[in-house]
């Protein structure tokens, strides 16, 4: 694996002290990544879209330590209290990294993080949370080395965000992103993200995502558990070929504008990730009664009004509705009248397709 590319030289600047924000998008696969080998190399290829509004906001302020030992030194805030629980997970993350940003251990650091989501809603913050904090480490690597070229900033946060969470590589730029290495994706790596490098067909420019918030509680299986039970999983090896052909079939797809096979892939994707953890060994169910319920709605409501709406799944019970902006307006009155009343306290989120992280 070609990952001395990111390993820096020595840098000559010093930098004492400084703060530095990030603002990075959530993201919804339409082809699933489940599934990943050490270092969290995926088993299978990916593509999603970033989203607009469902945000992580990081702050970064780090200061030069006088005595530095073989701790990492950092704080963590959400909404501006200190969540010692969230430590742990950063400690784990630093150490993943250290070798591609050896001046982890030279700074304290204070990490101050909110979303733009609701708390506790059952979407995963993981993407936008690594990747914003993966922007604001490069950001000092950039200030220690201006040398650095815009594409090797993106390129190594994209990998940098990828130790922390893996689909965390997908969100840094817009507005469809493709990860792991693929014979039809040109530039496409197993080690980050890349920008989807083709025309894409005007249907899917400004592409919705209403998000149903079936079920807001913790997750009862986490991704990573959920990623390792593809080890010995009896269909695995048939998944991840399945996830290499819908590639190379989406990537037709985008360039022709066909909707109903847009559809038919999206869907069929969804249920297989559910699928998938409802035959590994343990066995689980993260869909409710109402992510049921409301699929089938879906179902019944696009053979009705001929309109394009379809839904996916991330890994839990929340329903993302997937439909063009041309049918925003009949499709937001379904989803009001019929679909709202099987979300947690009514509560849903409008997003859409976006153009990526920014620096604030
Ligand atoms: O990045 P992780 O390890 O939390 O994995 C997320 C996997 C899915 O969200 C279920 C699918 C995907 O490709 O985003």
């Amino acid at each position: 694996m070609l990952t001395s590319q990111f390993t820096p030289t020595n840098s000559s600047t010093n930098v004492t002290n400084g703060e530095i924000s990030w603002s990075s998008p959530s993201n919804i696969a339409l082809v699933k990544y489940w599934g990943k080998k050490e270092h969290q190399i995926p088993q299978n290829q990916s593509i999603s879209f970033t989203l607009s509004e469902c945000k992580t906001i990081t702050n970064l302020s780090y200061s030069k330590r006088e005595n530095t030992n073989d701790d990492f030194s950092f704080k963590v805030f959400l909404d501006g209290e200190h969540k010692k629980d969230f430590e742990p997970k950063i400690k784990t993350f630093f150490e993943r990294i250290k070798i591609y940003l050896p001046f982890l251990k030279d700074y304290h650091f204070k990490i101050e993080t909110r979303n733009t989501f609701p708390h506790s809603s059952g979407i995963a913050s993981s993407a936008s949370g690594m990747s914003a904090l993966a922007l604001c480490l490069m950001s000092i690597e950039k200030e220690l080395n201006s040398k650095i070229t815009e594409e090797y900033f993106i390129k190594k946060a994209s990998f940098i965000a990828r130790l922390g969470s893996g689909s965390a590589c997908r969100s840094l730029e817009g507005d469809l992103v493709v990860w792991g290495k693929h014979e039809d994706i040109d530039g496409s790596s197993d080690l980050f993200g890349v920008k989807y490098p083709y025309q894409v067909h005007q249907n899917f420019k400004n592409y919705q995502d209403t998000i149903l918030l079936v079920d807001k509680g913790e997750k009862q299986v986490s991704s990573t558990v959920g990623h390792n039970l593809m080890h010995g999983h009896a269909f695995a090896q048939e998944r991840f070929n399945q996830a290499e052909e819908n590639i190379t079939k989406i990537k037709s797809i985008l360039t022709s504008g066909d909707l109903d096979a847009f559809i038919a892939l999206v869907e069929s994707e969804a249920l297989t990730l559910h699928a998938m953890m409802m035959s590994s060994m343990p066995y689980f169910i993260l869909m409710k009664p109402n992510t049921l319920e409301i699929i089938n709605k879906i179902w019944s409501f696009r053979k009705e009004s001929g309109l394009h709406i379809c839904f996916t799944l991330d890994a839990g019970a929340n329903v993302h509705i997937l439909y063009p902006e041309n049918e925003a307006e009949a499709i937001l009155k379904f989803i009001k009248n019929e679909l709202v009343a099987y979300c947690q306290n009514g509560h849903y989120i409008c997003d859409r397709i976006g153009f990526g992280a920014k620096k604030l």
